[in-house]
């Protein structure tokens, strides 16, 4: 039913003959803007040319097969006339007549209008953008329209225009089946804008464009570099840090459990006279060894002690202590 030719003009067609006078030109531009659920019927006049003129619509479908009245749309002087109450799933013809009060001239036109194939859907109701890793992600919100019965069935894709910048100098258009796209390898500081649309192939159809919808990317994503960098830094800390801590550690543990066979000289020599004054610290390291040195104090000939020069109660490791002087000159 739906492909069915309307016969309503052909029927007139003798009538109008007649009837279409030179002189009133009803502009062939009689057209049909379906948008969604929407259906407004258009033609142009020149009002210059033919001022007091009004227009009257009517429409016919197959099964009725006769011109019936548009409701609204009689003795109108207006260019446009809402025909959204006309059944969505057949095709319909339209008249649209001319009449001149003054002069009683009437001419017309006509116009045929398949819903199903000639609505367009209207614009996505919204673009939502994301940027995550320095891609970005664009999901089309689906046009309210698809949604209408009469619309169904159809396999609608998606177009999307991005471009940079709010001019739109340089667009680039990407095609999908779905409402998804990726935009990879963003450049930092940069509003990226877009708007969508839906699309059919056959028959050739396009939905209205979106409004533009913009995001900015952040200034200079250096995080990564920046992250890196630190973690470089941090290591080099450390590992500043543990060889610090670690050399006298392990040169201590080295001498509790390895400890050198050969004593240094001076506690050697100590030893074999007093260890007590020389050994008081075993676990001293070599090179941290107290400088003490051991005064092996000889009675001089002239029978005077020979005092180390740190004469305060300090053990300086000679044998100038009261309770040692005994063995010293032993
Ligand atoms: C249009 O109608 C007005 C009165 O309604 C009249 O004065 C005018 O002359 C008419 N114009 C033409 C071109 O007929
Ligand atoms: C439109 O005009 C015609 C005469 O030109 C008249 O018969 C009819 O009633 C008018 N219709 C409306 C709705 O004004
Ligand atoms: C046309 O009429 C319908 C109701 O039949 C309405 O929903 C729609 O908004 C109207 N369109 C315009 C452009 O006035």
């Amino acid at each position: 039913m739906a492909g069915e030719p309307v016969r309503c003009t052909l029927l007139l067609l003798p009538l109008l003959a007649g009837l279409t006078m030179a002189g009133t030109g009803l502009s062939q531009h009689l057209r049909v803007e379906a948008i969604d659920a929407s259906f407004l019927l258009k033609w142009d006049w020149d009002f210059q040319r033919n001022p007091n003129v009004t227009f009257s619509v009517d429409h016919c479908f197959p099964s009725s097969k006769k011109w019936m009245k548009m409701e609204g749309c009689e003795n109108i002087t207006t260019l446009e006339c809402n025909v959204s109450g006309i059944d969505k799933y057949v095709t319909t013809e339209f008249r649209v007549s001319v009449y001149n009060s003054q002069t009683g001239e009437r001419s017309f036109n006509f116009v045929e209008f398949h819903p199903r194939k000639e609505t367009v859907p209207g614009p996505p109701t919204g673009i939502n953008m994301t940027i995550h890793n320095n891609v970005l992600y664009i999901l089309v919100e689906e046009p309210e329209g698809l949604h209408l019965d009469f619309l169904r069935g159809h396999i609608w894709k998606y177009e999307l225009e991005i471009w940079k910048g709010l001019k739109k100098t340089e667009v680039i258009t990407k095609d999908a089946d779905g409402p998804h796209f990726r935009i990879e390898a963003l450049e930092t500081s940069t509003t990226y804008c877009a708007r969508a649309r839906v699309k059919r192939a056959d028959p050739d159809q396009t939905g209205l464009y979106s409004k533009p919808f913009c995001i900015t990317t952040a200034p200079g994503s250096y995080a990564t570099e920046l992250a890196i960098g630190l973690v470089f830094a941090g290591v080099i800390v450390m590992s500043g840090i543990v060889y610090v801590c670690l050399c006298p550690l392990k040169r201590y543990m080295k001498h509790v459990f390895f400890p050198k066979t050969k004593l240094p000289s001076s506690i050697e020599q100590c030893l074999q006279d007093s260890p007590r004054p020389c050994i008081k610290n075993p676990f001293l390291f070599h090179e941290e060894e107290t400088t003490d040195k051991c005064y092996i104090i000889e009675s001089s000939p002239a029978g005077n002690v020979t005092n180390a020069p740190e004469a305060d109660g300090r053990d300086s490791g000679n044998y100038s202590n009261e309770d040692e002087t005994g063995v010293a000159r032993a």
